[in-house]
């Protein structure tokens, strides 16, 4: 059984850190050790200690000086969105009409979904994140395309199918009894095979019929074991839009509890026009209400309220939202969600950035045994990150003074360029190339 000793500076969350530097809520070893053996934590702590239990002859990982953490999570993006990023001047449903809806359409060819299902992992992965949640198109193929991926680099991935059967292109559209057919088909097919795990994925209220929400109500009831994905109040034009499809609702949250969608596997991305009525019947089922600051501030859509969904009880997780979201990067994503938190004058601290994008998100997805955090018997997912990646940061850090401004300075300055090496079930990734495109030779010439 292979096995790995893993050295640096290691950080991992036991708890979420309350207040700046609640010292309680996280483990850190200034000169550590990850022991990791068959895909698997043994366990973490101080190198002199750590080592000791893996034996002389154990092969030794040494990242000295860079922090050693549990590999990032993404609780929200668009696998097939890969190519659209920074697509210009709309707000949501124009945005999804003339970029989104033209781009998905390619996935119906299964070689294109290949090609981009590769890189998407890839991406991922050059960024540090070693497990995601995302909608693939509403090809069944792209399904297969994404797990197959992810089954290659021996990822715990989590997707599915989009349901779409009205307010989308013919091309992209199923009916209630197909969206149905083909996300239990795939279900069977890849919930539980290897690291895989299924999410059933009506996109929205906008582009579903009440009968294809009584068929994502079946599959909910029949697989309770798996995630349950959609978009809650993202825009204002959206919430219009949906209330007058559903006038019998009293507001865009309870479409989807009329349906049953709403329980503790239920990831709803953005929620950001929620009343309180609404983010208490977030709270009341244990849905998540999923906080994508790239997005949110991208498509103009508003800002995220942490502090309600805090005070009212509701879990949120944090998410890129790729192609909605500008980044795949967590780090940059934690940049503009400490922004748009600033600008409702809440404040995210670099503690509770680094516990959201390891622990915080695991717990969100009910996986905080397997992922997240380095604890004895976890998953051997794991982030090496070089907080002076860049000379800016370099410099930078030459006067940081604290591991907490260390990764305010990780989290602000950061990107794919500070990920020195990241494992996925003990397997190093990077040494081996984590695959990237050729920067082009030039710029392009002027229009
Ligand atoms: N609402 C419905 N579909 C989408 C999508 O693809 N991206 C975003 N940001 N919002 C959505
Ligand atoms: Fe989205």
């Amino acid at each position: 059984m292979s096995e790995r000793l893993i050295r640096g500076r290691v950080l991992t969350f036991v708890a979420e850190p309350q207040g700046i530097d609640d010292t309680a809520s996280y483990r850190y070893f200034e000169d550590g050790a990850v022991f990791v053996r068959g895909g698997k934590v043994v366990d973490a702590g101080d190198y002199a200690d750590i080592s000791k239990l893996a034996g002389a002859d154990v092969e030794v990982a040494d990242h000295r000086p860079n922090l050693v953490l549990p590999g990032l999570i993404d609780t929200h993006l668009h696998f097939p969105q890969t190519q659209a990023i920074a697509s210009y001047g709309a707000q949501l449903l124009e945005w999804l009409n003339t970029y989104i809806f033209v781009e998905e359409q390619k996935f119906a060819n299964t070689v294109h979904a290949a090609a981009v299902a590769d890189r998407f992992m890839d991406e991922l992965l050059s960024n540090g994140t070693t497990t995601a949640v995302a909608y693939c198109s509403v090809h069944p193929e792209s399904v297969d395309a994404y797990f197959s991926a992810a089954e290659a680099r021996g990822m715990r991935m989590i997707g599915g199918k989009v349901m779409m059967d009205r307010n989308a292109p013919d091309a992209l559209r199923d009916t209630p009894q197909q969206g149905y057919d083909e996300t239990k088909a795939l279900i069977e097919k890849w919930h539980g095979r290897g690291r895989a795990l299924y999410a059933i994925s009506p996109r929205f209220a906008i582009t579903s019929t009440p009968e294809q929400m009584e068929m994502s109500q079946a599959l909910v009831a029949e697989h309770p074991s798996c995630y349950v994905q959609t978009h809650l109040s993202e825009n204002q034009d959206e919430i219009a839009f949906a209330t007058s499809l559903y006038p019998e609702a009293k507001d865009y949250t309870d479409i989807y509890a009329r349906y049953g969608l709403l329980n503790e596997r239920m990831l709803l991305g953005h929620c950001i026009h929620l009343s309180d009525r609404e983010i208490s019947v977030l709270a009341e089922t244990g849905s998540v209400g999923v906080f994508c600051p790239t997005s949110n501030l991208f498509l103009g859509s508003g800002l995220f309220d942490r502090d309600r969904f805090d005070k009212l009880g509701a879990r949120w997780s944090v998410a890129t939202d790729v192609g909605g979201g500008t980044s795949f990067s967590m780090l940059e994503t934690m940049d503009e969600a400490y922004k748009v938190l600033h600008l409702r004058g809440q404040k995210l601290t670099p503690f509770n950035s680094f516990y959201r994008m390891t622990l915080g998100n695991a717990r969100a997805l009910g996986l905080e045994e397997k992922i997240g955090s380095l604890h004895a018997g976890a998953d051997a997912d794991i982030v090496v990150l070089d907080s002076s990646a860049k000379p800016a940061m370099e410099y930078r850090m030459r006067v940081a003074k604290s591991l907490m401004e260390e990764l305010f300075i990780l989290q602000t300055m950061g990107d794919d360029r500070c990920v020195a090496e990241v494992y996925v079930a003990g397997k190093a990734m990077k040494a081996k190339g984590v695959k990237r495109a050729a920067a082009p030779s030039r710029s392009p010439e002027p229009a």
